[in-house]
């Protein structure tokens, strides 16, 4: 593809969110296949979408040579395979979250990507989000000091799966930010929840994580709350941030905020408040901002930095499903 014309895209899963998928892609690219095993979903998007080819058979969208990449928006334990298919077949792939559920399977779609040069893009969405862009930011250029905690709350009475656990469906978005706020080795992971509802399927789960240097990380995930919270709250040793996404105006409030022992204080600790302030923060939709990203990486040439983030949060989702099990 050159610089100035448009990605070929072919599009795998039109439901609940690949619609949204499909009207981002279809603005940016040429989307020129829509593919889901449903033979309604293909009537709708055939209608939507007329001058894209409509099938169930995605090995049909894979023998197309034109097509540069494909976008997958199927439940999570279809998107190693299909991943696994486009790769194979020299597409670049833009994958729902997570990729895998496996280490070992999410190894071998990097092994893929890399051997191939292709792109291997995880849709973790938060991470294109101006706020959580602008969290980074803050820890990065050290304004908060020293990060000590990261909790993540992602609770809601909404839709419940019977899939995915509260961890895998709801965790895997925290986890995917506190990973790139503390950019170390998780040296302990721990989980406990209860499936409530549905056999096997934990609906509320707490997790704990301890990195190498220290730093700790919690998150409550549950669909069974009173509260509807998207909530990330950074403490740092200087000041302390806190992301909400339920906020429309404070997406970002920093507290100066900290402990402090004054020099005649003979060692006790008091607290130093100072001001609180909420940064401004851009309104552009993060999954316009995710859809562009993966375009750029196709286009410009890419390191794969995307792709090992991906595979650290499968880790890591793999070390809190054992501990979730054993519990
Ligand atoms: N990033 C986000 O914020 C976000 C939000 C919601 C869902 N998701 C992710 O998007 C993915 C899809 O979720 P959803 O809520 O849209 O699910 P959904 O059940 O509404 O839609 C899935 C679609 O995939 C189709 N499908 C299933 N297996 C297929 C196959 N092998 N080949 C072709 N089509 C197939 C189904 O017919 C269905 O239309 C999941 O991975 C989910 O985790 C991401």
């Amino acid at each position: 593809m050159s610089s100035d014309e448009k990605l070929t895209v072919a599009q795998v899963g039109l439901g609940y969110w690949g619609r949204n998928l499909a009207r981002n892609f279809d603005d940016l690219t040429d989307l020129r296949w829509l593919c889901d095993a449903s033979a309604e979903r293909q009537e709708e998007f055939a209608e939507r979408y007329p001058d894209a080819r409509v099938t169930g058979d995605f090995a049909e969208v894979l023998a197309d040579d034109d097509v540069d990449a494909v976008v997958i928006a199927t439940p999570v334990p279809t998107h190693h395979p299909l991943a696994k298919a486009a790769l194979e077949a020299g597409k670049h792939v833009f994958v729902e979250k997570p990729p895998a559920m496996r280490v070992a399977e999410m190894e071998e779609l990097v092994g893929l990507a890399e051997a191939g040069g292709l792109v291997l893009m995880p849709g973790h969405l938060l991470l294109y989000h101006p706020g959580v862009q602008k969290l980074k930011e803050l820890v990065d250029s050290g304004e908060l000091g020293d990060v000590l905690v990261v909790y993540g709350n992602r609770q809601n009475l909404g839709v419940i799966r019977k899939d995915e656990n509260a961890l895998w469906s709801l965790g895997v978005h925290d986890l995917s930010v506190i990973l790139l706020l503390i950019q170390e080795e998780i040296v302990e992971a721990s989980a406990h929840g209860h499936a409530f509802l549905t056999e096997g399927v934990e609906d509320v789960v707490f997790c704990y994580l301890r990195f190498a240097s220290g730093k700790i990380a919690h998150m409550h995930l549950s669909w069974l709350d009173p509260h509807k919270m998207r909530r990330l709250t950074v403490v740092g040793r200087d000041k302390m941030a806190v992301f909400d996404d339920m906020e429309l105006a404070h997406k970002v409030t920093v507290y100066d905020k900290a402990p402090e022992q004054a020099s005649d204080s003979y060692g006790e600790w008091r607290t130093r408040t100072g001001d609180t302030f909420s940064p401004k923060i851009s309104n552009a939709e993060p999954l316009k901002l995710e859809c562009q990203h993966f375009i750029r990486l196709v286009s410009d040439g890419w390191n794969g930095r995307e792709m090992r983030d991906g595979l650290e949060v499968v880790r890591a989702l793999e070390l809190l499903t054992e501990s979730l099990n054993g519990s």
